[in-house]
């Protein structure tokens, strides 16, 4: 199936009622043709749900800043998310949504076959590891799972929540900074 199907798929999609029901688009995410590198966030947020792309709102506009700084370009990066529909009021998203959105971004990650797979935030970090991981204990290093490598980061919005001084930034910071090492930039 190709990225285009895939999608269209998805957007029909009402496995989850309640999500399906308050979402104004579903949030497929973007997958530039020979991506090296995906980046897998939690869920589409307020803004991504009206515009109907991933991180357009203020931890996407972080998340290109240190994009940039890492010398990674967003345009050549593939971006998307566990879930793809937004939970209602931005709660988190439940364990349930979670597996029933599963296979579908498997098969994003099957599609893209990037080299390097950047998880932001717990969610994402839980989706590939497995849940009861910590953040701080599994970042820093890269994980092979299911044919996949991947490494662990924080979420930009943890990044802002904690400030510009705060640990996660710093840490998000020097994750993005490892990937474009480990991609060869
Ligand atoms: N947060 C996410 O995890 N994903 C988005 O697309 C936007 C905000």
């Amino acid at each position: 199936m190709s990225w285009t199907a895939l999608g269209s798929a998805m957007t029909g999609c009402t496995a989850c009622p309640e999500l399906a029901a308050a979402r104004t688009t579903v949030v497929v995410g973007e997958a530039p043709r020979g991506a090296r590198l995906a980046l897998v966030g939690e869920a589409p947020g307020a803004q991504e749900d009206l515009a109907g792309r991933p991180f357009v709102g203020k931890a996407g506009q972080l998340l290109d800043v240190l994009l940039a700084e890492a010398g990674l370009d967003r345009d050549a990066v593939a971006v998307v998310n566990v879930l793809k529909c937004r939970p209602p009021g931005n709660r988190a998203p439940k364990r349930p949504e979670i597996e029933r959105c599963r296979p579908w971004l498997d098969r994003q990650l099957d599609l893209i076959a990037p080299e390097l797979v950047v998880a932001l935030g717990l969610t994402s970090v839980g989706w590939f590891l497995g849940r009861g991981v910590r953040l701080g204990a599994s970042r820093g290093v890269v994980h092979e799972v299911g044919g996949r490598r991947v490494l662990a980061t924080y979420h930009p919005s943890a990044a802002i929540r904690f400030g510009p001084r705060g640990a996660p930034m710093a840490a998000l910071r020097e994750d993005l900074a490892h990937a474009a090492r480990l991609l060869g930039g």
